[in-house]
């Protein structure tokens, strides 16, 4: 016993002072593992307890778990000691530097239109719809009555990814695939991103988001799609703000209409923004052509309903006098963080 508890007490001396000598994290792990690791000696004390004479036996664990646990509370204390030491001396900070402002961040442009121009929407009983990037040429163009040899499929024949698949040029082929699923009455809105062989320039973009619109039911007549509309435009630009719908082509509506707002810059007087007429156009609408009906199973004698596409872009720009399209999408913080900020 007494051979036991001096092999103990030397244990625990060396081990004291090799923990106070040790100055690096490695040092104390290599410490920790001499010293109370599975292999140390300490361990093996631990064990030969069992030899001892069984009267003698509770005094002697005791003494070396006591000695054990001491080991560890010292390894610990020593590490914490160490890891603060690696902090710089308080003479190398300088505490009147500015701090390093967080990170905050904001909501696109693009993204806080949609959101108001869905929400707007929703008060008049319209819900969100999706629908694919890529997508068949039929319903990108066959379904919304646009054959293929046909001139308005033409300025819209760009990217495909196979000889039936298109990355969608606008997102009017969601009005099919929602009509395809769901029986009238339809209330969609649908925002998303298409793509277009477009320059880069100040007023266009090769990819860009629309938001589509589409409302089916018995009896909707032109009044309500340019009620809808009007609604729609005094809300999100101001009661002051005119609407002016003008005659226009597209081959899924008929007939076709372009919307155009007073110009909120010169109030309709003329500037370069209107290029000189006073409105500046919004969106393509119309009432949707029986023939697109047809395509999607509808009863086209029964049902009518009006559709309408804008791009969200556009209307970012006239919202927040933003001179350039570029702008939007050149992804330069420093221009978006002003926007969105919770
Ligand atoms: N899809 C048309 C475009 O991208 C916009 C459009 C026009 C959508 C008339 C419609 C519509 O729903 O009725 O140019």
């Amino acid at each position: 016993m007494e051979e036991f508890l001096s092999s103990l007490r030397r244990l625990e001396e060396s081990g004291v002072a090799a923990i106070a000598d040790a100055t690096t994290e490695e040092e104390i792990e290599r410490v920790r593992i001499e010293y109370v690791g599975r292999k140390a000696p300490l361990n093996q004390l631990l064990r030969s307890v069992r030899d001892l004479p069984q009267e003698e036996r509770p005094r002697a664990g005791a003494e070396a778990n006591r000695v054990k646990q001491r080991l560890l509370e010292l390894l610990d204390a020593r590490a914490a000691e160490v890891s603060a030491a690696a902090v710089p001396e308080a003479a190398e900070l300088d505490p009147t530097l500015p701090g390093r402002e967080r990170w905050r961040g904001a909501r696109h442009p693009c993204t806080l239109v949609t959101e108001e121009v869905c929400g707007i929407f929703r008060e008049l009983g319209f819900s969100r719809a999706r629908g694919p990037e890529a997508e068949t040429t039929w319903y990108n163009f066959t379904a919304l009555n646009t054959p293929l040899d046909h001139p308005a499929a033409d300025e819209q024949d760009t990217f495909y990814l196979s000889d039936e698949t298109v990355l969608r040029t606008h997102t009017s082929p969601v009005q099919a695939r929602v009509m395809e699923k769901h029986q009238p009455p339809v209330r969609i809105v649908v925002p998303g991103v298409v793509y277009r062989r477009d320059p880069y320039d100040a007023s266009h973009a090769p990819a860009f988001e629309q938001i589509e619109g589409l409302a089916v039911d018995e009896g909707i007549d032109f009044v309500d799609f340019k009620a809808a509309i009007s609604y729609f435009v005094h809300r999100f630009f101001g009661e002051e703000t005119r609407t002016r719908f003008r005659p226009s082509f597209f081959p899924f509506t008929e007939p076709s209409a372009e919307v155009d707002v007073s110009c909120a810059l010169c109030a309709g007087e003329g500037c370069s923004a209107c290029k000189g007429t006073g409105w500046i156009e919004i969106m393509g609408a119309g009432m949707v052509d029986p023939a697109v009906f047809d395509n999607v199973g509808y009863d086209s004698e029964r049902y009518t309903g009006f559709a309408f596409g804008m791009g969200v872009g556009r209307i970012a720009m006239l919202r927040y006098a933003i001179p350039d399209i570029r702008l939007l999408y050149d992804s330069d913080v420093r221009f978006l963080s002003q926007f969105g900020r919770a």
